[in-house]
């Protein structure tokens, strides 16, 4: 199964470094690559013209194939009453550091599933791959990458999402596990809709319910939950955590402290920083959150415009107890390694050879 996917993805080994947006880099991905696995790059955040860009500067530096991940949520409804009281309740934590909140609300990513001159642009730069996050685009936008030989993923937390996907015409699925760093990729993302499901039994319900590969996320860290994943049933894994002290990556020097620390022992799922659910080492906002009066955060991803705004203000005073430090289960585990070098050692304990 393995070396099927292998050879659908172009790759030496069936590991995928996670797109990861604001960590990942085309430097991050092209060593990736280059040491045989699938590189990721993220334009989640990105328009058009800076994902032509990445995906240009990812090139130059490697001639592997490399993934390009979009996110596909449902476009924010402008809730006022909703966002007003967000912005309400963070009000205080803004005046603790002589800052006042925004009064208007931003729409920070634009979903690809509204984006055509994002389509346009990546079926003229084909990357290999083309990954998607909160959703699915239309069966028509799946086929046309079809159709250009850009091989697709689609992200599931449950077995429902992965029959979507399926269905549209997505090519392999990327099973997401509750222990799994950064955003759910939850397609419904109303409070109370995320199952929750833990990686070990969601891989065996996604590989018994639809026929395409199923690459395993969540807390794998090394070549022991490579092989766990394999005997469940995947062929293949995603490895977001285990990339984020790479060199290579664009992660903070807040970001790599916390996750060398005690604080890389307390992961939490909070939709308090994004208005989607994420995990991340627990900072100040997950004990906002924790509040039992809070309101429901903004919506996504407005309400991430909040929170880049609240850990500016804070850090120019010297403040990063609100940065998004998005972690999975696994922290502790993570490695210092220089992407290529974090690749071999993999291969080499899934081998069983260290
Ligand atoms: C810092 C960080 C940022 C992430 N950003 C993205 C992203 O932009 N797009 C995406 O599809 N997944 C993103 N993810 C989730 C990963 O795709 C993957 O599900 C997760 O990293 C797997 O769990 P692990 O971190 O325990 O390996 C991110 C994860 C982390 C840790």
């Amino acid at each position: 199964m393995a070396d099927s996917l292998c050879q659908q993805l172009g790759v030496d080994y069936p590991i995928i470094q996670a797109p990861m947006v604001g960590v990942s880099t085309p430097a991050l991905a092209a060593a990736v690559s280059n040491a045989g696995a699938l590189g990721s790059i993220g334009l989640g955040a990105s328009t058009p013209e800076q994902g032509r860009a990445a995906i240009r500067q990812t090139r130059a530096l490697t001639d592997k194939p490399f993934n390009v991940n979009l996110f596909c949520h449902q476009p924010a409804t402008f809730d006022h009453a909703r966002n007003d009281a967000w912005l309400r309740h963070v009000a205080p934590l803004f005046a603790q550091f002589d800052a006042t909140a925004p009064t208007a609300l931003n729409e920070i990513y634009k979903s690809f599933q509204d984006d055509p001159a994002m389509l346009d642009m990546l079926l003229e730069e084909k990357p290999a791959v083309v990954s998607f996050h909160f959703g699915v685009p239309s069966t028509d936008w799946v086929g046309r990458f079809k159709q250009a030989g850009i091989f697709t993923l689609g992200c599931a937390t449950t077995l429902a999402e992965a029959q979507l996907l399926e269905q549209a015409g997505v090519q392999a699925i990327v099973a997401q596990g509750q222990e799994a760093g950064g955003h759910r990729g939850v397609f419904d993302d109303r409070p109370g809709q995320d199952a929750q499901i833990g990686l070990f039994a969601l891989v065996r319900l996604i590989a018994s319910g639809v026929q395409v590969p199923v690459i395993a996320a969540g807390g794998i860290m090394d070549g022991a939950g490579i092989k766990a994943a394999w005997q469940l049933g995947a062929s293949g894994v995603q490895m977001g955590t285990a990339f984020i002290l790479c060199p290579e990556s664009a992660a903070s020097a807040e970001h790599r402290t916390a996750l060398n620390s005690a604080r890389a022992y307390d992961t939490r799922l909070t939709s308090a920083i994004s208005g989607r659910s994420a995990r991340g080492l627990a900072n100040r906002l997950y004990l906002e959150a924790s509040q039992p009066q809070m309101p429901l955060p903004a919506e996504y991803p407005l309400a991430y415009d909040v929170a880049k705004a609240l850990h500016t203000a804070a850090s120019a005073k010297g403040c990063h107890d609100f940065a998004a430090q998005w972690a999975g289960q696994g922290a502790p585990l993570a490695r210092a390694l220089p992407a290529a070098e974090l690749v071999r050692v993999l291969v080499e304990e899934m081998r069983g050879r260290i």
